[in-house]
């Protein structure tokens, strides 16, 4: 495996790459790999020619007083493990490279981003469309994978990949979760023993919720005021939303009468948790 961190080196091997005819899957990450990471990279090897990685911790996409500086960050061991798994190139560039002096263009997707994480993170989604959308111009893969704990991001990310043209496919995969259910995260290596230990209400409510949906529950309100007791029954745990939404518009919804999206975000601690459960029975 290769490791390049020049924007222009990637961009000509990738050209080259597809001049030969060869299919090429992109995994964009920000590192400090957990097995959440490791389904999106193994996918990619099945599917494609030529798997190329990014680790980028993209500065543009957290906002004042967020974690960037405290982003968990292990690139020897992420290149260690990216490599045993088979990727071909990684692509870790400088945030100077990927935004030198007098970048000023952004992407923006201006309805999907409104509600959810993009209400208590104002510019978060703004970043992670820009980034996106540089890494599908210097990688033009066939095939770009996202995860599902990402909900909305995997939404926005289809939007702009279909509103700009993008020509490649958008593969979502599930989410990866630890025994207890928590969802795998960079940051839950953040969570002190105690806090790790309450952060697996999270997925507890989100299965409550699901039950609740299954029995025949169709109010909303009703099924959120469930997730918000459990998750409450829990003291380290602070409530950031809980949602019901349409899976594709993010619309909130007031009755649940098909597939619904209940996404929530909790605070533990500093390290802030978001999960999502997509329920499809009706
Ligand atoms: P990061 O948080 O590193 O996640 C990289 C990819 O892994 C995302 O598509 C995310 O949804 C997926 N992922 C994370 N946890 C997962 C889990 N438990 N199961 C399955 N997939 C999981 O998301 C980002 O980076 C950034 O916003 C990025 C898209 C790279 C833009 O900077």
């Amino acid at each position: 495996m290769q490791t390049i961190d020049d924007p222009d080196t990637i961009q000509r091997r990738c050209e080259s790459l597809r001049r030969e005819g060869k299919t090429i899957g992109l995994v964009p990450t920000m590192g400090a790999f957990h097995e959440g990471h490791v389904s999106l990279m193994r996918r990619a090897c099945a599917e494609n020619d030529i798997v190329i990685v990014s680790i980028f911790v993209n500065p543009i996409q957290f906002g004042r007083g967020e974690d960037f500086d405290s982003y968990p960050r292990d690139l020897p061991g992420d290149l260690a493990q990216a490599e045993q798994i088979g990727v071909d190139l990684m692509f870790a560039p400088s945030a100077q490279a990927i935004y030198p002096k007098g970048f000023q263009t952004y992407v923006d997707v201006t309805e999907l981003t409104t509600g959810l994480c993009g209400a208590s993170r104002p510019g978060h989604f703004r970043g992670v469309t820009t980034v996106v959308a540089k890494l599908f111009n210097l990688v033009m893969p066939h095939r770009a994978y996202f995860g599902q704990k990402d909900y909305q991001q995997s939404v926005v990310v289809r939007r702009m990949a279909a509103d700009l043209n993008c020509n490649l496919e958008i593969v979502v995969l599930p989410t990866v979760r630890e025994p207890d259910g928590l969802a795998m995260s960079s940051r839950n290596t953040r969570l002190t023993p105690e806090q790790r230990r309450a952060a697996s209400v999270l997925y507890r409510s989100l299965r409550c919720a699901d039950e609740q949906v299954r029995a025949g529950e169709y109010s909303a309100k009703t099924v959120l005021e469930e997730v918000r007791r459990t998750i409450e029954t829990e003291p380290l745990a602070r409530i950031d939303y809980v949602a019901a939404c349409d899976p594709e518009t993010l619309q909130p919804l007031d009755y649940i009468s098909g597939p619904v999206l209940i996404a929530l975000a909790a605070r533990f601690g500093e390290t802030r948790l978001i999960d999502n459960l997509l329920i499809t029975a009706s």
